[in-house]
C-alpha cells in the first residue's frame, strides 16, 4: 500500500506542522466533530491515535478524559501549547508514540479514536490490531478518513496524487477494505456504523465495537 514508512511520515509532518492548523481546521471539522460525538464517555478515558495539533482536544466534555499519541513530535508540540492555551484538564497525557506500538496494556480504553490517520499510517491493518488490543470488551474503535473513489475522474485525480503519497503524508487512494477485511478477519469485532460524511461525503465514519467479556 503506497510508499509511506514511519520516516515518510515523520518527515511530511515535521513540514506540515507549522502551517496544519491553517490548511487542515474547516474541511476536516465535520469529521472530528463527528468522531468525537461517537466516542464521548463521561467519566471514561479515551485514547486519541494521531492527535496530530490536537484540533479535536477541545471538543470533547470535560468529563471525557483523554490520552493522545502520535508519531510526529512537532505535531505533538502544536497539541501541548493548545492544552495550556485552552486549560484542558480533561487531557490526561500527550505522548510521541507508534500506533502499531502501543506502550499500554490490553484493554484498558473505553473508545480509541483515530481521526484522518487511517490513510496515514504505514500498516493500518497492524494499526488497527494494535487499537483493538488497548480497547476494552464491549468498546469501540472510531475512525473518519478518506476512502478512495471506485471509478471515475476523482478516481484518477487520487491514482495521480497517489504517486506522491510519501511527500504529501497520507494515501489519498484507500480502498474501504482495507478495513472491511480486517473486520471480517476479527471474529470479536463487527461493524457497527459506516457513514458518509461531509464537505462532498469525501470522509467517512467508521464504528467498529469490541465483543463484550464473556
Ligand atoms: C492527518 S493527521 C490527523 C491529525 C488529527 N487527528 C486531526 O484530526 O487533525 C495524521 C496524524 O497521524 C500521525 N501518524 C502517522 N502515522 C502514525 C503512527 N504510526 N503512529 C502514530 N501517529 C501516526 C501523523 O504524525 C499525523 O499527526
Amino acid at each position: 500500500m503506497g510508499e509511506l514508512d514511519n520516516k515518510a511520515v515523520e518527515a511530511a509532518y515535521a513540514r506540515w506542522a507549522p502551517v496544519y492548523d491553517l490548511a487542515f481546521t474547516a474541511v476536516m471539522g465535520p469529521g472530528r466533530r463527528a468522531a468525537v460525538a461517537a466516542s464521548e464517555r463521561p467519566g471514561g478515558m479515551i485514547l486519541d491515535v494521531g492527535v496530530g495539533t490536537g484540533l479535536e482536544l477541545p471538543m470533547w466534555s470535560g468529563q471525557t478524559r483523554i490520552v493522545g499519541v502520535d508519531l510526529s513530535e512537532p505535531m505533538l508540540r502544536k497539541a501541548q501549547e493548545r492544552v495550556g492555551r485552552d486549560r484542558l484538564a480533561n487531557v490526561a497525557g500527550l505522548c510521541v508514540m507508534d500506533a502499531t506500538r502501543l506502550a499500554f496494556p490490553d484493554c484498558c480504553f473505553d473508545a480509541v479514536v483515530a481521526p484522518y490517520v487511517m490513510t496515514v499510517v504505514p500498516d493500518p491493518q497492524a494499526t488497527l490490531d494494535e487499537l483493538a488490543r488497548v480497547l476494552k470488551p464491549g468498546g469501540e474503535i472510531v475512525l473518519v478518513n478518506h476512502v478512495g473513489a471506485d471509478r471515475g475522474l476523482r478516481a484518477r485525480a487520487e491514482a495521480w496524487l497517489g504517486r506522491h503519497g510519501a511527500r504529501l503524508g497520507w494515501r489519498p487512494e484507500f480502498p474501504f477494505a482495507v478495513i472491511g477485511d480486517w473486520i471480517d478477519a476479527r471474529p470479536d469485532m463487527t461493524l457497527a456504523e459506516r457513514r458518509a460524511l461531509p464537505p462532498l461525503e469525501l470522509f467517512t465514519l467508521t464504528r467498529i465495537r469490541k465483543a463484550a467479556a464473556a
